[in-house]
């Protein structure tokens, strides 16, 4: 999608450790401009399949996803981080760790509230190593839920994320897709983009 491409290549930040800043519009403030014409994509994408639910994750998902949410006109459904490991009847839970953040958290969602009469559309923020996602993924299986599809407004495909959700065999759509970064000199390749100089093969 080239408005999000546009904007990470003007107001992204690249910082050690493989980490594209977009606190400027996606993570911390937040487009709202840019948020719809994301929402329109993916409803143009995934209008076909009887989405009943939108469905995210703390923190950063949750803004995107109510613009998602709103334009199917269904609800948002947002899978809440737990640091306990105390494990309720009344909610699916999963455990989740963050090759980024290297920590472990809990993630639950209440089981009145997904169910196998869900047609899941499932929306992230990063896809960098898919644990995020494969947690999701999970929690819909566990109550039964289908899934649509995953929009992820950005890929990282340097990172292993595809691969550790490809036994899911779900659609993702990805709006910008990353194929390298350089904290030193700042670049932000995406998928498509010319290699430069001694990469090209
Ligand atoms: P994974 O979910 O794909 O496995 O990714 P990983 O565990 O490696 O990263 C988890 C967290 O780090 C996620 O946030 C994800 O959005 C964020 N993240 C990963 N790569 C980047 C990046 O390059 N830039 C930014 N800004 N974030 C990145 P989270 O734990 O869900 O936290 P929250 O920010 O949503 O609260």
């Amino acid at each position: 999608m080239e408005q999000l491409k546009a904007k990470i290549r003007k107001e992204g930040r690249v910082l050690p450790g493989n980490i594209l800043l977009v606190d400027q519009f996606l993570n911390q403030q937040v487009d709202t401009e840019l948020l719809l014409d994301m929402a329109e994509f993916w409803y143009e994408r995934f209008k076909d399949k009887k989405i009943t639910k939108v469905m995210t994750i703390e923190a950063s998902g949750i803004a995107i996803a109510v613009f998602v949410a709103s334009r199917f006109g269904v609800p948002l459904l947002f899978a809440k981080k737990y640091s306990s490991t105390n494990v309720t009847r009344e909610s699916h839970e999963v455990n989740i760790y963050s090759y980024t953040k290297q920590v472990s958290y809990n993630v639950a969602i209440s089981k009145r509230l997904l169910t196998s009469d869900d047609t899941v559309l499932i929306i992230d923020d990063f896809l960098a190593n898919g644990q995020a996602l494969k947690g999701l993924l999970d929690l819909c299986r566990s109550a039964g839920a289908s899934v649509a599809g995953v929009g992820i407004a950005i890929e990282k495909a340097f990172q292993n994320g595809r691969e550790a959700v490809k036994d899911f065999n779900v659609d993702i759509s990805s709006l910008a897709i990353v194929e390298a970064l350089d904290a030193e000199t700042g670049e932000i390749r995406f998928s498509g983009d010319e290699v430069k100089g001694e990469e090209r093969a």
